[in-house]
């Protein structure tokens, strides 16, 4: 009897072995019968194989709970291995013993099953060899985002997810009920990340943040992942070049070390590979002419939304900076620049074929007056900010940072329709579950 606690190879490991005869686990993903055969394709997530089970072989248990097993069922199978160059991969497993671990019931997912239907068992939907995919690809776009800012020499930070204040415009916080006091989910980690670069020089936070917009998009969740690094005597030039060699390294990881995936995500390795520095950058002004040359009818002082956003970049095969944007849309840490006191030194990072922003950084103000004078003109409730202007008050350095969406990255970089496939368990603006 094979037992589910044994070692036992996936199926990725089956395929390559050198071993004739093996063990392998895995869940049912195809199964049918012809003349005395079953055949089995059971999958995990590092791929498929096809089982051969020949009632023969097997004993009569075995061969009535394979019969009986559903899709999904788990299942563990000793056999040998043998070339044909007809299956899938080419290889396939002769089964000599099999044990099914669990069937239980039918799996609710067949062949063709609406979106919606999906966002309601996403907790089964998960398990999809497309879904699959995509979570394993967040974890290695994630893990590549770390290994470049720990090589350059970054720390990385955890900080609060509940605050007194917001630390964007405060116009779209969720609001939590903490003891006798009301606080709010994190709209940005950038204020904390900012009073540990006086401590660490260089840090980095990749945190969830929280976000009550109403915007029904494909790009905004009311939860995401954020990356934010924050560094010490960086401008915003420094900034943009650290940016755009981050977004670098993780389209060259994914290219050279994730090409089964995106395989099977049918995204262009070719064009991963063509993501290297430099990017090009407009400034806001240039920006809002080009806009205007493409018959857009936006002015100086606008933002732009999706279409301005597309328009920019649909023909460019890298994503772009647009710099030096308008103060009134921008917030209010951002210092004004010399050469032009309308604009603040800032840039947004857009992705490429209209997939949006991707990243929103800037320098700081980093002197206590200059911010103090700039929150009292916005009406802030100074209080709440105490900490925050006290940083000012000690040493205080010129600093720079920014704050990159993980799954609007995710999105651009495996081509996605919809940001909510780029995260496990989305929440938005109708839906907070599974
Ligand atoms: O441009 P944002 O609002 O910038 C900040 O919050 C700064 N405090 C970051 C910083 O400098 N540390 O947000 C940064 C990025 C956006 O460029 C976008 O990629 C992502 O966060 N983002 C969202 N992603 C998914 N859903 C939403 N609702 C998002 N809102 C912002
Ligand atoms: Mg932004």
């Amino acid at each position: 009897m094979l037992k589910a606690y044994q070692k036992v190879s996936s199926v990725g490991d089956a395929r390559k072995s050198k071993k004739e005869s093996i063990t392998v686990k895995g869940w049912i993903y195809r199964k049918r019968s012809s003349g005395g055969k079953i055949f089995a394709v059971i999958h995990d997530h590092t791929g498929i194989l096809q089982c051969i089970i020949d009632k023969s072989t097997i004993t009569k248990e075995e061969w009535e709970s394979i019969e009986k097993a559903y899709l999904e069922s788990s299942i563990i199978i000793r056999g040998n291995l043998r070339k044909d160059d007809r299956a899938p991969n080419g290889i396939e497993l002769d089964v000599k013993e099999l044990s099914i671990v669990h069937s239980g019931e039918q799996f609710p997912i067949t062949e063709y099953q609406s979106p919606e239907l999906l966002l309601d068992i996403r907790h089964l939907w998960i398990r999809s060899q497309r879904m699959r995919m995509i979570m394993k690809a967040r974890s290695h776009v994630f893990s590549y985002l770390r290994e470049f800012l720990d090589k350059k020499g970054f720390c990385e930070i955890t900080p609060p997810l509940l605050t007194i204040s917001g630390g964007e415009t405060g116009a779209n916080l969720f609001e939590v009920d903490y003891f006798d006091k009301k606080v709010y989910l994190t709209e940005s980690s950038q204020l904390y990340a900012e009073a540990m670069v006086y401590a660490l020089d260089k840090v980095y936070s990749l945190a969830p943040t929280y976000r009550a917009e109403k915007s029904r998009t494909l790009k905004h969740l009311a939860e995401f992942w954020m990356l934010e690094p924050e560094m010490a005597y960086y401008n915003n030039e420094m900034s943009m070049k650290l940016q755009s060699q981050l977004v670098s390294h993780v389209a060259q990881r994914l290219a050279k070390k994730d090409e089964d995936v995106l395989k099977e995500l049918n995204v262009d390795v070719d064009s991963l590979l063509k993501i290297k520095p430099p990017f090009k950058k407009f400034t806001y002004e240039k920006a809002i002419e080009k806009l205007q040359e493409l018959g857009s009818d936006k002015k100086w002082g606008d933002d732009f939304g999706v279409e301005e956003e597309r328009l920019l970049t649909e023909h460019e095969e890298k994503p772009i900076f647009v710099y030096n944007w308008p103060k009134e849309i921008k917030a209010f840490y951002m210092p004004v620049n010399k050469s032009d006191s309308r604009t603040v030194a800032c840039a947004d990072m857009l992705a490429p074929r209209g997939h949006g922003e991707i990243i929103g950084g800037s320098e700081r103000i980093w002197k206590e007056d200059e911010l103090v004078a700039r929150m009292k003109e916005l009406n802030f409730k100074i209080d709440n900010y105490k900490w925050y202007i006290d940083l000012r008050k000690y040493g205080s350095v010129p600093h720079s940072g920014f704050g990159m969406g993980t799954e609007r990255l995710i999105k651009w970089l495996l081509n996605l329709d919809h940001i909510r496939d780029a995260i496990p368990f989305p929440r938005m603006i109708n839906r907070v579950s599974p």
